[in-house]
C-alpha cells in the first residue's frame, strides 16, 4: 500500500501545493547533509498547518521539535509580517541544520530557534511571555503528556494544539508494544480525555508518503 499512498500524495501535491523554491531548497540541503527524509511533515500536511494558522488568524506559534525546520519555514510563510515562531530542538546536530535552513529561507527574522529539551526551554520562558496562538507538538513522543501540560500553561482560550505522529501505524493499540514512545502516546490520549483545560479534541489517522500515522488536534478552553 505504501506505493499507492505515496503516489496519491504526489498527485495531491502536484495539484494543490504550489511550487515552493524555499522549501525545495530546505529539503535538498537536508538531504545533502545526510539527514533522514521521513522526519519532516509531508507538503500536504505542511499546508494543513498553514491553513490552521490562517483560519485562526495566528501570529504567535510554538513548535516543539524543529528537526530541519521544514514545518517551521512552511508555517513562517503563512504568518503575518509581525508573526513569530519559537521552535526548539533537543539535538545539537539538528538545530545546526535547522538554523542553516532558516537562514537560507529569508524568514530568520520571525523564527527563534533554540537548542534544548522542549520542557526546559518552555519552562524557562519569562513569566510574562504572551500566550501562543498555535502550538505544534512534534518532538519526542515519549514526552507528549508532559509537553501538553507545559504547553497549556502557555496557551489562552482558543489556542489550537496540534500533536503529530500519534497513531504510529496503530502501534498505540498493540498491547505488546511497550516502547516509551508508544506508552507516551497512550498516556497522551488518556490525558486529553476529559482534560479540564481542553474544550474539544479529536485525532485523525492518516496515510501518505510518510506511511500510516496520524495527528491529534485540540482547542484550549
Ligand atoms: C518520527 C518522528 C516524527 O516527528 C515524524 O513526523 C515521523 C517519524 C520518528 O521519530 O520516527
Ligand atoms: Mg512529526
Amino acid at each position: 500500500m505504501q506505493n499507492t499512498w505515496t503516489a496519491v500524495d504526489d498527485y495531491i501535491e502536484q495539484h494543490l501545493i504550489p511550487e515552493n523554491p524555499v522549501l525545495t531548497q530546505t529539503l535538498k540541503h537536508t538531504e545533502a547533509r545526510g539527514f533522514p527524509s521521513h522526519l519532516h511533515v509531508a507538503p500536504n500536511q505542511g499546508m494543513l498547518l498553514a491553513m490552521l494558522l490562517k483560519m485562526n488568524n495566528c501570529k504567535r506559534v510554538l513548535e516543539l521539535g524543529t528537526f530541519a525546520a521544514y514545518s517551521t519555514i512552511f508555517m513562517a510563510q503563512h504568518l503575518p509580517e509581525d508573526g513569530y515562531i519559537l521552535t526548539m530542538e533537543g539535538r545539537d546536530t539538528h538545530i545546526k541544520l535547522a538554523q542553516e535552513n532558516i537562514d537560507a529561507s529569508g524568514y530568520a527574522h520571525i523564527i527563534d530557534a533554540r537548542l534544548g529539551r522542549a520542557a526546559d526551554v518552555i519552562e524557562g520562558l519569562p513569566e510574562d511571555t504572551e500566550p501562543f496562538d498555535f502550538i505544534f507538538i512534534d518532538a519526542d513522543k515519549q514526552s507528549y503528556p508532559e509537553y501538553l501540560e507545559i504547553c497549556l500553561k502557555r496557551s489562552r482560550s482558543g489556542t489550537v494544539i496540534f500533536l503529530d505522529n500519534v497513531i504510529r501505524a496503530a502501534e498505540i493499540l498493540n498491547p505488546e508494544n511497550q516502547k516509551p514512545s508508544i506508552v507516551g502516546l497512550r498516556d497522551m490520549f488518556s490525558l486529553m480525555q476529559n482534560h479540564p483545560r481542553l474544550s474539544i479534541s479529536t485525532a485523525l489517522q492518516t496515510v501518505g508518503s510518510k506511511g500510516y500515522d496520524g495527528f491529534a488536534l485540540a482547542i484550549v478552553k
